[in-house]
């Protein structure tokens, strides 16, 4: 495994690679969530890079920035072990974003001002500016994105469709802790006690899935019915939830054929995503 750190050297990397690249972008501090969509490039390509990269552009001043989890030796233990054709590529803020640098790409319209585009604010604009720069540096045949992060892949699809990007988007059904927790990096900032209470997040999706089986098909009667099941957790705060269209994401008002449902919900100071999606 090899671990490259300047844009000039992923760029001669990828001149030199005549296969198929498939690309993971990441944050780090990689969990097996992080393994799958490796393990999912690895078997569709020929060559799989992983980027290391937290990316201070959608990180809004209040956010975790400064204290998000960092653990490149672990992370590149993990790659390691997976045994396939894994080029790391761990930049650092000044190699991405150099003295000068001025540019950013936008995916405007209600797809990047609702839901976590409302809540964390130029939260979007960072992640599209960092991962064109990303996609232009590695050059991917396919890159691999957690359904988790729902709102995050369809915006990305938006902007590959919009600029005609020439690559395939693939996301990847979200990893869940046996007890249901979605995997995520910021699960590390959890007391036991909140983790206990976290549990709160896939218990409410639960929930609405299992009324959706039932017949529910009212999408303010899910929302409530989740807000309900979420207010019992005293640890948990609602940042919001939504039963919205899985194309659009514009909030249903009435009866949902199908719904992502997704909510963001602090649990103490920690602020957790999770949701799914219904279909008949
Ligand atoms: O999902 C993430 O970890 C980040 O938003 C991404 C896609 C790596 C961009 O920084």
């Amino acid at each position: 495994m090899r671990t490259i750190t300047s844009t000039r050297a992923i760029q001669l990397w990828r001149d030199a690679e005549a296969g198929s690249v498939g690309f993971v972008p990441t944050m780090g501090y990689l969990h097996q969530g992080h393994l799958t969509l490796v393990r999912k490039a690895a078997a569709e390509n020929d060559a799989v890079v992983v980027s290391i990269f937290v990316n201070p552009l959608q990180f809004g001043p209040s956010e975790d920035f400064g204290r998000y989890p960092r653990d490149l030796e672990s992370d590149q233990a993990l790659l390691a072990g997976e045994h396939a054709h894994v080029v790391v590529f761990n930049p650092t803020p000044e190699e991405m974003y150099p003295s000068g640098f001025s540019t950013a790409v936008e995916v405007e319209g209600s797809i990047t001002q609702i839901l976590e585009g409302a809540k964390r604010p130029g939260h979007f604009r960072g992640v599209t500016t960092v991962v064109n720069k990303l996609f232009n540096l590695v050059r991917p045949t396919r890159a691999y994105f957690g359904e988790k992060d729902a709102q995050q892949l369809a915006v990305i699809r938006k902007m590959v469709s919009d600029l005609a990007m020439n690559l395939t988007i693939v996301g990847v059904p979200t990893v869940r802790e046996p007890d249901g927790l979605a995997m995520s990096s910021r699960n590390v900032y959890l007391s036991p006690t909140e983790r206990q209470a976290a549990l709160v997040l896939s218990r409410a999706l639960a929930h609405a899935r299992s009324l959706w089986q039932d017949g529910e098909r009212s999408a303010p009667r899910l929302g409530s019915a989740m807000l309900d099941l979420i207010a019992r957790e005293p640890l948990a705060k609602v940042d919001y939830v939504s039963v919205a269209d899985p194309t659009t994401l514009q909030e249903i008002e009435g009866t949902a054929e199908s719904a992502l449902v997704s909510m963001a919900v602090f649990i103490g100071r920690t602020r957790l995503i999770d949701n799914t999606t219904l279909r008949s």
